[in-house]
C-alpha cells in the first residue's frame, strides 16, 4: 500500500512486461496491463456485484480452499482496491447472457468494452523481483496428499489459520471440521531430495515450521505437536531461541522421516510409523492432521523473464546472479539486479536485505547518470565485414546490433561484458576484442611452441573458472605435469577455431580446451558456442584423418582443483602417445589445408573485384 500511495512509484497491477530491449540506462520496456472490465478509480469495493455474479470458482488465492466469484477482489489487502472481472469465468459480456453485475452496479464503473493498454517506458534500470513458487506434493504422493483430506501442505495450513482467510483464523480439520488435537509436520517435502523434489535445502521451511507450532501452542496449548525431520536448520538471527521455545513449549521432535501414511477408514486420523533415528526405535503416532512443509521452487515464469532481460540460470533454476559471493545483487546484464526468491529460496528479512541492496545499487547508477563500462569490449571493423549477422546471434548480451539486413552490425559498448564470444564467429576478421586480439594470442601460442612443441600441452582456460582452477591446484599444491603451458581467455567462448590448428600447425601434439561448467560460464551461455565449435573441429579432424582426442574438451570450476588435476594427467597421457611422425603429418596436412583456403579466398576475392569491375564498365 505505500508502495501504491508514494508520489514517486508508478504501479502497474494486474500487467505483463511483453517485452524489454536496449541496455543500461536505455532499456525500453513494452508492458501489457490487462483489461479489469472494472473502472479501478469508481469502484468502492462494496460487493454489491459479487454477490449477484452468479459464477463460483475456486478461489486461486486461498489455494481453493475457498471460492470466490467471476468479478471478484483478488484479495483483501490488493492495490488498487478494485474489483476485476475474470473473463474465463463470466458467462458473457454481453448483457442478455448474464450482466446482472453491470445492472446493481450503482456507480457504473463496469465496463465489458475494456481493452488491455500497451505501455511503453523508457527505464535506466531494472530490478527483478518476481518471488518463487512452491513444489506441488501431488507429484511425488508419498504422504498421500491427494487421497486423504487431512493432509495439507504448509501453505494451505497458514490459509486455514490466517484471520483474513476461509475461517477467518479458526483452525478446523477438513474432513469434519472440528478444531484438531493433534497435528504432525513433515519437513523437507521436495527439497534435499535427488529423487523426490529439489536437491537443494528450501531455506525457508524448517523456520516457518517453528513458527506454526509456537502458533499452535500459544493457540491451542494442549494440542499434541509433532515434526518429523531430517534436521533443522535455525540458521539466522534468533532462530535457534525459537527453535528452543517450540520445544520448551511441548513440541516433539522426532528425528526421521515417515516411511508410511494410513488413514483410519472411520475416525479419520493419520497413522504415521517412523524410524526414530535418535532412539532407533519404529515408532507409531496416530494424528489428527498431517502438514507437509513443502519447498519452494523457482516461478515457472523463469524461463520467459530470463529471456525478456537476457539472464542466466543456475543449475537449480533460480536466476543466476553475477557473482555467488562478491556480485549478489547484479544479474550478468548491465543495469539490471535481482531481489528476493528469483534469485534462491530465502525468507523475509533476507529478500528485504536483497532488494534494499538492489534499490541503492539501482539508486546510485540513476544518480551518477553515466555507467564505467568494462575495459575488455569488442568492436567491428564495418570495412572488414560482410553484414552476414552471425556475431549478432553469438552475443550472449544483444550487444550487438543490426540495424538492417546486409549492414554492417555494430557494439553497444555499454552493454558488451567482454566474453569475446563474437569473435570465432567472424569469418571475415572483423572483430577484435580489445586486450585479447588474435594477433596477441597467434604470438603466445608461436612462443609456447617455439621450443620442443612435442613435448608442450597447449591449454587454452577461461579466466574465471578454469584458470582460477588451475589457480588453486597450484596454491593447493597438487601436482600437475609441468609442461602444461596455459592462455587465458576471458571465457572459453573467445577461443577461435584458427587458434587450435595454428597450435596443431606449431607442432603441438594436444589442444586442451576449458571452460567453466554449463550454466556457470560467467557470460550467461557463452560455453555453448565452445561446444558447438569443438564439436565441428572433431568432425573436421576426423576428415583430415588426425586423431579427434588430441583436442580435449573439459568443464572445470574454481573450486575443483582435484579435478584440473586430474584432466591434465589424462591430457599428458594423450600427449605421450603422440609422435614426433604424428606430428609432422598433422603440420604437413594442416599447412596444406591452409593454403587450399587461402587459395580459395583469393579466387573468391578475385572473382568479385572482376565482377566489380564490369559493372563499373
Ligand atoms: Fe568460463 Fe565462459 S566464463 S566458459
Amino acid at each position: 500500500m505505500d508502495v501504491g500511495l508514494h508520489p514517486k512509484i508508478k504501479l502497474f497491477a494486474y500487467s505483463e512486461v511483453e517485452e524489454v530491449t536496449g541496455y543500461i540506462g536505455n532499456f525500453h520496456v513494452k508492458i501489457r496491463r490487462k483489461a479489469r472490465y472494472v473502472d479501478e478509480k469508481e469502484c468502492t469495493v462494496c460487493e454489491e456485484c459479487a454477490k449477484v455474479c452468479p459464477v463460483v470458482v475456486p478461489d486461486e488465492h486461498q489455494v481453493g480452499l475457498a471460492s470466490r466469484k467471476a468479478i471478484y477482489l483478488p484479495f483483501a489487502q490488493s492495490v488498487p482496491s478494485s474489483f476485476l472481472i475474470d473473463m474465463d469465468s463470466c458467462l458473457g459480456t454481453n448483457p442478455i447472457a448474464c450482466g446482472k453485475c453491470k445492472e446493481v452496479c450503482d456507480k457504473k464503473c463496469i465496463d465489458f468494452d475494456q481493452k488491455d493498454e500497451l505501455i511503453n517506458l523508457d527505464v535506466g534500470v531494472t530490478i527483478v523481483a518476481t518471488g518463487m513458487d512452491v513444489f506441488d506434493p501431488t507429484e511425488y504422493d508419498e504422504y498421500k496428499y491427494s487421497k486423504y483430506e487431512n493432509v495439507l501442505t504448509s501453505w494451505e495450513f497458514e490459509i486455514l489459520t490466517g484471520p483474513g482467510y476461509v475461517t477467518g483464523g479458526e483452525l478446523i480439520r477438513p474432513t469434519d471440521k472440528k478444531p484438531p488435537k493433534s497435528i504432525g509436520f513433515i519437513q523437507c517435502v521436495g527439497s534435499r531430495s535427488e529423487k523426490r523434489g529439489q536437491p537443494y535445502c528450501s531455506n525457508i521451511c524448517c523456520m516457518n515450521t517453528v513458527k506454526d507450532t509456537l502458533f499452535l501452542k500459544d493457540h491451542h496449548p494442549d494440542m499434541e505437536c509433532l515434526v518429523f525431520y531430517m534436521d533443522i536448520r535455525a540458521f539466522g538471527k534468533q532462530y535457534e531461541e525459537l527453535y528452543k521455545r517450540s520445544r520448551v513449549a511441548g513440541v516433539k521432535y522426532i528425528r526421521g522421516l515417515p516411511g508410511g501414511i494410513i488413514e483410519d477408514p472411520e475416525t479419520k486420523n493419520l497413522i504415521v510409523h517412523v524410524e526414530n533415528t535418535i532412539t532407533g526405535k519404529v515408532e507409531k503416532h496416530e494424528l489428527d492432521m498431517l502438514v507437509l512443509s513443502v519447498g519452494v521452487i523457482p516461478r515457472k515464469e523463469t524461463e520467459q523473464i530470463q529471456k525478456l532481460l537476457t539472464l542466466s540460470k543456475s543449475p537449480d533454476g533460480f536466476l543466476m546472479e553475477s557473482h555467488y559471493q562478491l556480485n549478489p545483487i547484479d544479474s550478468p546484464t548491465q543495469g539490471v539486479f535481482l531481489a528476493g526468491c528469483c534469485e534462491s529460496p530465502k525468507d523475509i528479512k533476507s529478500s528485504v536485505i536483497q532488494a534494499s541492496g538492489a534499490a541503492a545499487r539501482a539508486g546510485r547508477l540513476l544518480a551518477m547518470g553515466k555507467v564505467k563500462i568494462e575495459a575488455i569490449t569488442s568492436s567491428i571493423d564495418p570495412e572488414k565485414c560482410n553484414s552476414c549477422g552471425l556475431c549478432v546471434k553469438a552475443c550472449p548480451y544483444g550487444a550487438i546490433r543490426q540495424e538492417k539486413k546486409k549492414v554492417p552490425p555494430f557494439v553497444i559498448e555499454a552493454a558488451c561484458k567482454g566474453c569475446g564470444t563474437c569473435g570465432p564467429q567472424c569469418k571475415f576478421e572483423s572483430i577484435t576484442l580489445k586486450h585479447f586480439e588474435d594477433h596477441q594470442i597467434i604470438s603466445m601460442i608461436d612462443s609456447m611452441l617455439d621450443e620442443k612443441p612435442e613435448e608442450k600441452i597447449c591449454t587454452f582456460a577461461c579466466n574465471w573458472c578454469s584458470y582460477a582452477g588451475a589457480d588453486l591446484a597450484g596454491l593447493s599444491r597438487l601436482q600437475y605435469p609441468p609442461n602444461a603451458r596455459i592462455i587465458r581467455t576471458m571465457c572459453s567462448g573467445r577461443v577461435d577455431e584458427e587458434f587450435i590448428w595454428h597450435a596443431f600447425r606449431k607442432g603441438a601434439p594436444v589442444v586442451l580446451l576449458s571452460g567453466c561448467h554449463f550454466a556457470d560460464c560467467h557470460y550467461i551461455d557463452a560455453n555453448r558456442w565452445t561446444q558447438k565449435r569443438v564439436e565441428k573441429i572433431w568432425d573436421k579432424m576426423d576428415d583430415f584423418g588426425l586423431r579427434p582426442e588430441r583436442l580435449q574438451l573439459e568443464w572445470c570450476s574454481a573450486a575443483e582443483a582435484a579435478r584440473w588435476q586430474k584432466i591434465m594427467v589424462a591430457v599428458e597421457e594423450i600427449r605421450k602417445t603422440v609422435q614426433k611422425g604424428e606430428i609432422k603429418d598433422t603440420i604437413r596436412i594442416l599447412t596444406a589445408e591452409e593454403e587450399k583456403q587461402k587459395e580459395k579466398k583469393r579466387r573468391k576475392k578475385q572473382k568479385v573485384a572482376n565482377q566489380e569491375s564490369v559493372t563499373a564498365g
